[in-house]
């Protein structure tokens, strides 16, 4: 093993580009965090560098099993001597599970914060949805923890294109305020949120009644789209308003190609998102906001 380096950053193999990114801003080495999948499943993760502040890149969407790797790789990097560890998460889950809905059910986001705590001494995520939990102090009480705003990232990119002044920033929910008004504000744009009731997973109501979406084009801003449910009920809902045309960006885009398709079938004229998640409607790097963040 080379000699231990000051800053390093590591990279899981789905978002190693954006690792790499991420360490060419801070002008650091970049290595591979090694994964083996035994037939069983079970995983074993290896470390090939040492560092005294180590960097681990990783998104946790589908979170399950990449929790574990995350916990074994940091578990490694204090063992090769790391003093600091940082782990960087643009997508943290588990956050909009945030108090027990029913009796009965795990409070899952607290849970997360439990988990992770002990591993790392600082956590940095982009826009995690903090609604009923306001800050990420509050999950992470003992850590550095810090949650950069995706909706002003976002604005930063759409500064570059050449967006019309009657144009209405759509949260497609009364949550969706946290990003899509500085994402508004950023822009000088007019903003302004929908009413939503879920009814299931992928069953969901969205009223704009009161929006004022009539004639204008609207762009549809997100933290997650998920399913896609809730952004394609407001973009059919905006149209039917009367919306002269609908995009959308979201900051982490988990949606399926086939709901994709569907909203381009409603209309929708373009979907974007930050690269913390790989997904193919990728076009917001963030790398410059995560090393600023790193640099402090
Ligand atoms: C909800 O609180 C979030 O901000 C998103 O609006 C939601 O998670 C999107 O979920 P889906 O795409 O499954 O409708």
């Amino acid at each position: 093993m080379a000699e231990k380096d000051k800053t390093a950053v590591f990279g899981f193999p789905e978002t190693f580009d954006q690792a790499t990114a991420l360490a060419q801003k801070l002008k650091a080495p970049v290595h591979h965090v090694e994964v083996h999948t035994f037939p069983d499943l079970e995983t074993r993760v290896r470390i090939p560098a040492a560092a005294n502040h180590a960097v681990l890149y990783r998104s946790l969407d589908h979170p399950n099993p990449k929790i574990f790797e995350v916990v074994q790789a940091a578990s490694a990097l204090r063992d090769l001597g790391a003093e600091k560890i940082t782990l960087v998460c643009p997508y943290l889950p588990y956050m909009r599970q945030d108090k027990v809905f029913h009796k009965g059910e795990a409070f899952s986001q607290m849970l997360f914060g439990k988990i992770i705590t002990p591993w790392v001494d600082a956590i940095i995520a982009v826009e995690p949805h903090l609604h009923r939990t306001r800050t990420m102090a509050d999950v992470f009480p003992t850590l550095e923890a810090v949650a950069l705003s995706g909706g002003d990232i976002m604005a930063d990119y759409f500064h570059r294109k050449r967006i019309d002044k009657d144009t209405l920033v759509l949260g497609p929910d009364e949550e969706a305020w946290h990003t899509a008004k500085p994402f508004a504000e950023k822009l000088n744009l007019e903003w302004a949120t929908a009413v939503k009731k879920r009814k299931g997973d992928r069953d969901v109501e969205v009223d704009i009644e009161n929006a004022g979406v009539e004639g204008r084009p609207v762009i549809i801003v997100d933290d997650v789209i998920s399913s896609g449910m809730t952004v394609f009920e407001a973009a059919k809902k905006a149209y039917d308003m009367g919306a002269s045309t609908v995009e959308v960006a979201a900051v982490h885009a988990l949606v399926d190609s086939q709901t994709l398709a569907a909203f381009e079938q409603a209309g929708v004229v373009w979907v974007v998102s930050c690269d913390g998640v790989p997904h193919e409607t990728n076009k917001i790097p963030l790398a410059p906001a995560l090393a600023k963040a790193l640099k402090g």
